[in-house]
């Protein structure tokens, strides 16, 4: 199949591309930074995945649909870049990082389902949510609001496709120490609150409420291969696995 992966070049993106490559999928690969892309592009290339990688920010409404767009067939767009947003006061934090937050992580994200939706024929929709979309998430308000926008977006958009052969999912992929969790968990900061995230991310990963990244990126592959086509709307988490 071919699939296509936003922000698969880093962290668990990356670990989705080296799954999916390793299963025989035809990989797009997309993000902002050149140079993680040429670097995920050849090591990908080494070990025989048929890979190609574009610099398309989402931040950027029509860069993934272009790319989409262009790219004629598509089985399935996994949508997963996203940024983790400010830290902090709802009421404090920078507006523009706040609703930027939004534009990534919800504008971004419909756009590039919607130009897939306009170009396939059949196949699948994966967003890659958090478990901060379904609990509260204080401090981390953007990133929480727009990870919940997408559920909700998922569970109308899957109505609307029901006389279609597409599916769209959500998927939370659970914490991994890999990615904002992995970065959260070494977070050493003068910021109040960004300890308090720190010292938070550590003790769920040192209580044993981390999914193994291999876990994670193997669900994925599962949902990839249409076995929860069935659930088009839902949301699918670890326990799925
Ligand atoms: N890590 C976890 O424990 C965890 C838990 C629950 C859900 N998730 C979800 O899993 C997904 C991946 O998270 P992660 O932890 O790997 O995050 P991450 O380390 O911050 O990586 C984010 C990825 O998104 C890409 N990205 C960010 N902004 C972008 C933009 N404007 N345009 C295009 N690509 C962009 C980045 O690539 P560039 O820098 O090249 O743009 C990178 O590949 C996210 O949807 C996140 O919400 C992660």
């Amino acid at each position: 199949m071919r699939v296509l992966i936003t922000g698969g070049a880093k962290e668990l993106g990356r670990a989705f591309s080296e799954v999916l490559g390793a299963q025989g999928h035809q990989l797009v690969i997309t993000g902002r930074d050149e140079k993680a892309l040429d670097a995920a592009g050849t090591e990908l290339k080494a070990k025989g995945v048929d890979v190609e990688t574009h610099v398309a920010d989402l931040a950027d409404p029509h860069a993934t649909p272009k790319l989409i767009e262009g790219l004629g067939n598509l089985d399935v767009l996994v949508n997963n870049g996203a940024l983790g947003g400010p830290v902090g006061p709802t009421w404090q934090v920078d507006e523009d990082d706040w609703w930027r937050t939004f534009e990534v992580n919800l504008r971004g994200t419909a756009a590039a389902m919607n130009a897939a939706i306009r170009t396939m024929t059949s196949g699948r929709i994966i967003n890659v949510v958090s478990n901060a979309g379904v609990h509260r998430w204080p401090y981390v308000t953007a990133y929480s609001v727009s990870k919940a926008a997408v559920i909700k977006l998922t569970e109308n958009v899957a109505i609307e496709l029901k006389r279609r052969p597409i599916a769209v999912l959500s998927y939370d992929p659970g914490m991994v120490d890999v990615g904002l969790m992995g970065r959260g968990c070494a977070l050493d900061s003068g910021n109040p609150h960004e300890q308090r995230i720190a010292t938070w991310a550590r003790s769920q990963r040192d209580n044993g409420r981390f999914t193994p990244v291999e876990q994670s990126a193997g669900l994925l592959a599962r949902i990839v291969s249409g076995e929860f086509d069935h659930r088009s709307g839902g949301l699918l988490t670890p326990a799925d696995g």
